[in-house]
């Protein structure tokens, strides 16, 4: 964002007590308190609710301030504001960029049409610990899965040209390393060293920002023992001087004034030096102006008058000073038929089949039970869904509609955390009468989020037992999750013939996992997160550093795979190897684990070259066949392994990936272009390099079932 003329002139004409308004977002307070907040000078506001209240506050700002100024709107638009997508989780299970910028832009187009000029989205912390509930509202555990997605968000929500009507400015959050609190816990401190900050918490916002996301959110954590409110060295010298971001860098909600529980900060005014002095550029807060024109004295002005360039900049971009007002008869208020076909279309593709014995797709039967909580439930839409009218409906609904000749049951037999397992009694007793049970469990949506984490993953509730007791009748039957997190199903899992994984999917979800239930739309996604064994292994991800001890058993990858690139020199005995002696090694589910309906056949991998320069580009391409009758989806993955670096590598790296669809019998080229970027990692003082030497390319459809070909770097 380049500062023009106008921002210029602004700022010349500008009192001090005008700049220090402009450098706040007050946390969402009421209609009449913002109105006169913005008379004070308040640049940014909270969506207050309505395309013509948006208006009132902009002609506050534009008809009572003396310049003029409008302001920005902020609002949490996650995954949808009116028409609720499935959670970014979900999303990125479907690993499909063009749907994720897709949703966004639906998600943008509705904020925009009631004031919103500013979301806070998307979250791009890579998660490695499924206890801390804000997994929900990120890409997952894997860095290259959550810079490509979270780029596609941002183009989703900014368009090319952010005064459009139907685009919002996007905001990189948590900005760093918030996705790996200490013990999964929410807020809680966050200590990484500069190799892993580099390769994996950095790499995603260095995408979101090169893809120009227009503004970053500081997180509440710490990153070696500095809280990044007031980190110089992240704000400033990394983000904006070292990736040139021009954008903004605003606070989470009370991060400056959180610098005082912190411990690194006196008194506010000491807090709000700190902040602004380490490159922060708008506060959100406090009650109910954090800022003091005394502090002024505290603050650099030349610092003052880039964060001050910097928000009257992202103004302009918006249009705000040709038109700072919306149309409130164009006001997006319910879902439109396309925006409903979108999230449905969305929800089903975010769909992973974790297991099937052929009990998926249903085949009509005649008679059909439901059980679980989520039977009846219309909680789908998940963790940051504001109350601005949306709802969803439920899958008994939608199944009994949809088979208006079978004779439906509906027996939930408890409640999501009932402590009572009294009613499983009338589920399995209603199970003999059936031919097919479905078990619709889960996580409801308040249990992932901010400020939502667990230390047991397990189905909450008597979950398990239901599952347990209708496995005990013999009858056919199959399970469906909905969930924010990854969890914890070793207890029962093998007792499933079929096991389906639907996360909360939004406005959508009944009808787009009835889709799936029937064999509609296939199940193709695959797992964004591994999902361990037990919680004693968090933090479990598949790209974790070689270990000079590696089990020779197990492998760290599945239980049954010993060849995953760890087999050690052979002569270490095996007690000293890194393993449990409790529990076998790898999660349940690795990443990337997930089939579908159809079947497929892989060629061999073939490279349009075995050496390269540190410099090419190699080409990689694969064929794949649909050898079942049914279309399908295949979603083709490659991995990188550094055979020896100067660093431990990770075992393996995602590097590119696509989703295809398959006609039966067709056979389809996957290719990928392979360059610096895939083969490389950051080293020591901020330097990506390539190291000559060997590496392999795996590739298949899911982690654990690739083929190597190698490539030698000179
Ligand atoms: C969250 C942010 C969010 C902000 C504003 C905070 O508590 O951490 O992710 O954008 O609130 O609602």
């Amino acid at each position: 964002m380049s500062t023009t003329h106008r921002v210029h002139a602004l700022l010349a004409a500008m009192t001090p007590a005008e700049k220090l308004g402009q450098l706040q977002i007050v946390f969402r307070p009421s209609s009449t308190d913002a109105a006169q907040l913005i008379r004070e000078g308040i640049g940014s506001v909270f969506w207050p609710r309505s395309a013509a209240a948006t208006n009132a506050l902009q002609r506050v700002a534009v008809e009572e301030t003396r310049l003029g100024i409008p302001v920005l709107v902020g609002l949490d638009v996650i995954h949808g504001q009116r028409t609720i997508a499935p959670v970014p989780l979900a999303q990125a299970a479907a690993f499909d960029p063009p749907l994720v910028r897709e949703l966004a832009a639906l998600a943008a187009a509705e904020a925009r049409s009631g004031g919103v000029t500013w979301t806070f989205s998307p979250m791009v912390d890579v998660s490695r610990d499924p206890r801390w509930g804000r997994v929900v509202e990120g890409f997952g555990e894997d860095v290259h899965l959550t810079a490509v997605l979270g780029s596609a968000m941002v183009r989703g929500y900014q368009g090319t040209d952010l005064s459009a009507p139907d685009a919002i400015a996007a905001t990189a959050k948590h900005y760093v390393a918030y996705g790996q609190p200490e013990g999964g816990r929410d807020y809680n401190t966050v200590d990484v060293s500069e190799h892993r900050l580099r390769n994996v918490y950095l790499e995603p916002f260095r995408a979101v920002v090169a893809e120009g996301a227009a503004s970053v959110m500081a997180a509440f954590n710490t990153v070696a023992g500095r809280p990044v409110h007031a980190n110089r060295h992240l704000l400033t010298e990394v983000l904006k001087d070292e990736w040139g971001f021009a954008g903004i860098v605003v606070g989470d909600a009370d991060g400056v004034r959180n610098l005082l529980p912190h411990g690194v900060a006196e008194d506010l005014a000491h807090a709000v030096a700190q902040a602004f002095g380490a490159g922060l550029d708008v506060e959100m807060g406090g009650a109910p102006r954090d800022l003091d024109p005394a502090d002024l004295e505290r603050i650099d002005p030349a610092r003052l008058d880039d964060a001050v360039a910097r928000v009257l900049a992202l103004k302009e971009a918006l249009g705000l000073f040709d038109d700072p007002y919306v149309d409130p008869a164009r006001e997006r208020i319910e879902p439109t038929d396309a925006a409903r076909a979108l999230v449905r279309r969305a929800a089903a593709r975010s769909c992973v089949l974790l297991k099937n014995d052929g009990t998926l797709p249903l085949r009509a039967p005649a008679r059909i039970l439901l059980t679980g909580p989520y039977a009846e439930s219309t909680d789908h839409l998940g963790a940051w869904t504001q109350s601005f009218g949306a709802h969803a409906g439920s899958i008994a609904d939608e199944l009994r509609g949809r088979l208006p000749d079978a004779e439906v049951s509906v027996v939930p037999g408890l409640g999501f955390l009932d402590d009572d397992a009294s009613g499983i009694a009338d589920a399995v007793a209603a199970a003999h009468e059936c031919d097919l049970v479905l078990v619709l469990a889960g996580e409801p949506s308040a249990l992932s989020g901010e400020a939502a984490s667990r230390s047991d993953l397990r189905l909450p509730g008597r979950q398990e037992q239901l599952i347990r007791a209708i496995a005990g009748t013999g009858i056919p039957f199959g399970v469906v999750l909905e969930t924010g997190r990854p969890l914890v199903v070793a207890d029962w899992i093998d007792e499933a013939p079929a096991v389906l994984v639907a996360w909360h999917g939004g406005t959508e979800a009944a009808t787009a996992i009835v889709d799936v239930l029937f064999g509609d739309e296939d199940p193709a996604g695959r797992l964004p997160m591994s999902w361990p064994r037990s919680v004693g292994q968090i933090p479990i991800h598949y790209a974790h550093e070689r270990t000079g001890r590696p089990a020779s058993t197990g492998g760290t990858l599945t239980t049954e795979t010993a060849d995953v690139g760890l087999d050690g020199p052979g002569n270490v005995h095996e007690k000293y190897t890194s393993k449990y002696l409790d529990l076998g090694l790898g999660p349940q589910f690795a990443f990337g684990h997930g089939s579908g309906y159809a079947t497929f056949a892989h060629g061999e991998p073939r490279l349009s070259g075995s050496e390269v320069s540190p410099d090419e580009t190699v080409s990689l391409s694969i064929d794949v066949t649909n050898t079942s009758a049914r279309r399908g989806e295949e979603v083709v993955q490659v991995y990188v392994e550094d055979v020896v670096a100067s660093i431990a590598p990770p075992v393996r790296r995602l590097v590119a990936f696509e989703r295809r669809t398959l006609d039966p019998g067709e056979t389809t080229v996957f290719a990928f272009g392979l360059g610096r970027e895939a083969l490389g990692f950051w080293a020591a003082d901020a330097a990506f390099i390539v190291e000559p030497g060997l590496f392999r390319l795996h590739v298949g459809p899911t982690l654990t079932s690739t083929q190597a070909v190698e490539l030698r770097v000179r």
